[in-house]
């Protein structure tokens, strides 16, 4: 990170920071930041016993999809020049219950999409796969329900954790790179490591849902996977208030073995970004959660702003503050403006 040199007697009497702003190829050689679509990670959505991909009207260009047309739109952010994908599985209603079940059998419809691409694709996507319970269960929560001491309705974590380690273990077997436990539990990503080396796949990635918020922010992705969540999630995702518990979860994340970590929501959080990314010793990744996007979108589609310009500075301003990988439903339509 390039510091400021302290003022000099006398101040800056010929100094003109405009002359490298004065046209395209200067203001191209002095930019401190550049975005590559290298860098983009793009979230994607599977849902079972769907005949034709299904548009979610709350994000307004991304879909439900089915195997088929999800094949077909990787191909596409392939052409683009997008190289990892991030699967999120959408069972069908009767599927769910109370545990997540559908979650980690073999034949959830994740894990088939997941195997489908590793066919068609082998190492040319990464195909990352969300690691949680939220979508599978009926309840819609990240995990099982247990009642404490007091009689609350709590998340149960430990047991939770155990059937993270089991959907880790169905995605891996399936094909994925990468696996990316989302739920905040306390000791997933030890656990899920732990379990996978255990079985043979040590050359899976852990993406660590490391600093994920209790965020309205990601409101339009409920409408896309179908959650069946009442209430919310402040019992075990962050306080939007706090920082410093941030730099617990990570530390306590890259201790356990995450090969990433991750800041999430992005833009509304890039002051926790850059705090992490100054004392992590891993790649740090940002999520642009479907609420930074619908709200690009909505704005863009009112001509209020200028969707194409406002896209490409959130993101550069993501990488500005240090994040290595975004995770975008923006991926493909950047990828395409960066190639322009
Ligand atoms: C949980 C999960 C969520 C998102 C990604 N993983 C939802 C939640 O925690 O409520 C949100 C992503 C987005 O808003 O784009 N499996």
């Amino acid at each position: 990170m390039a510091t400021t040199p302290f003022p000099p007697a006398g101040g800056y009497p010929r100094r003109r920071p405009r002359r490298l702003r004065g046209y395209q190829a200067m203001r191209d050689m002095v930019a401190e930041t550049t975005l590559a679509a290298n860098d983009l990670i793009y979230p994607m959505f599977v849902a079972d016993g769907i005949a034709d991909k299904n548009p979610i009207s709350a994000m307004p260009g991304q879909y439900q999809h089915t195997i088929d047309s999800l094949k077909y739109a990787v191909s596409q952010a392939l052409e683009a020049g997008v190289r990892c994908v991030d699967l999120f599985g959408v069972p069908q209603q009767a599927d769910k219950d109370h545990r997540g079940s559908a979650a980690f059998s073999d034949d959830g419809i994740l894990n088939r999409a997941i195997a489908s691409l590793h066919t068609e694709f082998g190492d040319d996507v990464m195909i990352m796969a969300d690691t949680c319970l939220d979508e599978f269960t009926d309840h819609g929560h990240c995990g099982v329900l247990t009642g404490d001491h007091f009689g609350r309705t709590v998340v149960d974590n430990d047991a939770t954790v155990e059937l993270y380690c089991r959907m880790a273990l169905s995605q891996a077997r399936a094909g994925a790179h990468i696996v990316s436990p989302s739920g905040m539990m306390d000791g997933q990503i030890g656990a899920i490591r732990a379990a996978l080396d255990k079985e043979g796949f040590e050359s899976v990635a852990i993406m660590a849902y490391s600093a994920k918020y209790a965020s309205s922010f990601f409101g339009p992705f409920r409408e896309a996977v179908g959650c069946s969540l009442t209430g919310d999630r402040r019992t075990y995702q962050q306080d939007p208030a706090n920082i410093t518990e941030s730099l617990l979860e990570v530390d306590m994340d890259i201790a356990e073995g995450a090969d990433f970590v991750m800041v999430k929501p992005a833009l509304p959080y890039l002051d926790v970004l850059a705090r992490v990314v100054d004392r992590s010793p891993v790649p740090v990744a940002a999520y642009q959660v479907s609420g930074e996007y619908s709200m690009i979108r909505a704005a863009g589609a009112n001509g209020w702003i200028d969707q194409q310009a406002v896209m490409m500075e959130s993101l550069l301003s993501i990488k500005r503050a240090g994040a290595g990988q975004i995770l975008t439903y923006f991926a493909v339509d950047a990828a395409r403006e960066l190639s322009r």
